[in-house]
């Protein structure tokens, strides 16, 4: 029975991928090393309660003696990784945690796995995923082409540069000892189980309590969206049909500012969620984010070619299957928004997100 060793898997790229692969993969065993931070929610994996397939271990990625018992306990040959501090504000408000589980945690796993894996024959049936990001290739202007996985990298938030640094050591452990490594570097991603910090859930609760949604600048700042079950498809490929020591940039086609992304969240709430009023007063222009990167876009012309994957889910049916799981499961929002979160929302944004709206668009 292959054996996957799943990272971060608590999370939301990390759970959304668990339930993937228990569909494409139901004769595998899941083990999900997850330390459970702020980001980590074992209820977003109810579903696996009495699977007999699936582990779940508590513990983090940089220890080191952890890691290499799980290596010893479990005949694993597939490790992917997602856990990792994720979100750009929290790096700029904390940066060392960012370096200690991005980049020391992808070392003591990339470590552990050349020690299990030394003999070349196993190697040779094994695979290490490290799932990566497409702010590692830094910002883009309005006339820039769409980045290709062989431009060169240039960081400018210390989640980035962390992410920079994790891929770089990936990279390095297949070409100095020959460690069965893939990189991904994918682009903004949505959909069920996302935690609401990040742009499309944040927005989505502060819509529906009639609170200020806070805009950084002018709401110009182009991503690129893919939806969850899309990046998973895609992962599950590179994980079995990818080429060992090459990246694969992973993107939604999907480009659009800010602004217009929360305005057609706002138009495919009222229609889902009748009303509501005018949603459209409550964005509120806020100061940017330090160091902002302006746009990302990826060229994925190679897993197209090699592989044969490309986004599926358009960026409105996709907005619209994430506001219709949120809505309902408001008892897994209203649990992970604890005290916690609460005091995040008001280191970050003060009394902008709970006071009076700023000036309009
Ligand atoms: P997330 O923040 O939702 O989840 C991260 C998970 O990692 C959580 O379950 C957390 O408990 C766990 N974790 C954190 N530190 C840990 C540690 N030291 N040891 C063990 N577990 C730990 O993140 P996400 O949005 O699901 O992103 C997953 C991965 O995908 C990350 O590596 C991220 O860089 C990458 N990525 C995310 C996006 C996106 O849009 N969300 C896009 C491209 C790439
Ligand atoms: O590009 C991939 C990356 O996408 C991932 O690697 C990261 O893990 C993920 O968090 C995401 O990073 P972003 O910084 O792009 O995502 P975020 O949702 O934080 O912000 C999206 C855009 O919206 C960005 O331009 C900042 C802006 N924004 C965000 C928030 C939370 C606002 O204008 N207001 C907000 O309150």
């Amino acid at each position: 029975m292959t054996c996957v060793l799943v990272t971060g898997g608590a999370g939301f790229i990390g759970a959304n991928f668990l339930y993937f692969l228990r569909q494409e993969h139901p004769d595998w065993h899941l083990l999900n090393l997850d330390l459970l931070t702020y980001a980590g929610n074992l209820e977003s994996l109810s579903g696996f309660q009495d699977d007999a397939r699936y582990t779940f271990v508590r513990g983090d990625i940089a220890d080191r003696a952890l890691v290499e018992d799980l290596f010893t306990r479990y005949p694993i040959t597939r490790v992917v990784h997602f856990a990792a501090e994720s979100h750009v504000d929290r790096s700029i408000l904390d940066p060392g945690v960012f370096v200690r589980t991005n980049v020391i945690g992808t070392h003591t796993l990339l470590e552990a796995a050349r020690q299990a894996w030394k003999d070349p024959a196993a190697a040779s049936s094994c695979r290490f995923l490290h799932v990566s990001t497409d702010e590692v290739y830094g910002s883009l202007g309005p006339g820039d082409p769409p980045v290709t996985e062989t431009a060169p990298y240039a960081p400018r938030s210390p989640y980035a540069a962390s992410k920079a640094g994790a891929d770089f050591l990936a990279r390095a452990y297949f070409h100095t000892y020959g460690l069965p490594v893939l990189v991904t570097n994918c682009t903004n991603n949505y959909g069920p189980y996302q935690f609401p910090e990040k742009l499309i859930p944040f927005c989505l609760c502060q819509a529906l309590e009639g609170k200020p949604i806070p805009i950084y600048g002018q709401g110009t700042n182009v991503r690129d969206w893919l939806f969850v079950e899309d990046h998973c498809q895609a992962l599950a490929q590179v994980l079995e049909q990818g080429r060992v020591g090459e990246t694969y940039n992973i993107g939604g086609l999907s480009e659009m500012a800010n602004l217009d992304v929360v305005r057609l969240l706002l138009d495919s709430l009222q229609e889902l969620r009748p009303g509501l009023g005018d949603l459209t007063r409550l964005i509120t222009l806020v100061p940017d984010r330090p160091g902002h990167d302006w746009r990302y876009a990826l060229n994925i012309d190679k897993i197209q070619a090699q592989l044969g994957w490309r986004p599926r889910v358009t960026l409105a049916a996709g907005l619209k299957r994430t506001i219709a799981w949120y809505l309902s499961h408001q008892d897994w929002l209203d649990r992970v928004r604890s005290q916690v979160y609460r005091d995040f929302l008001q280191q970050q944004y003060g009394a902008r997100v709970t006071g009076k709206g700023g000036p309009k668009p």
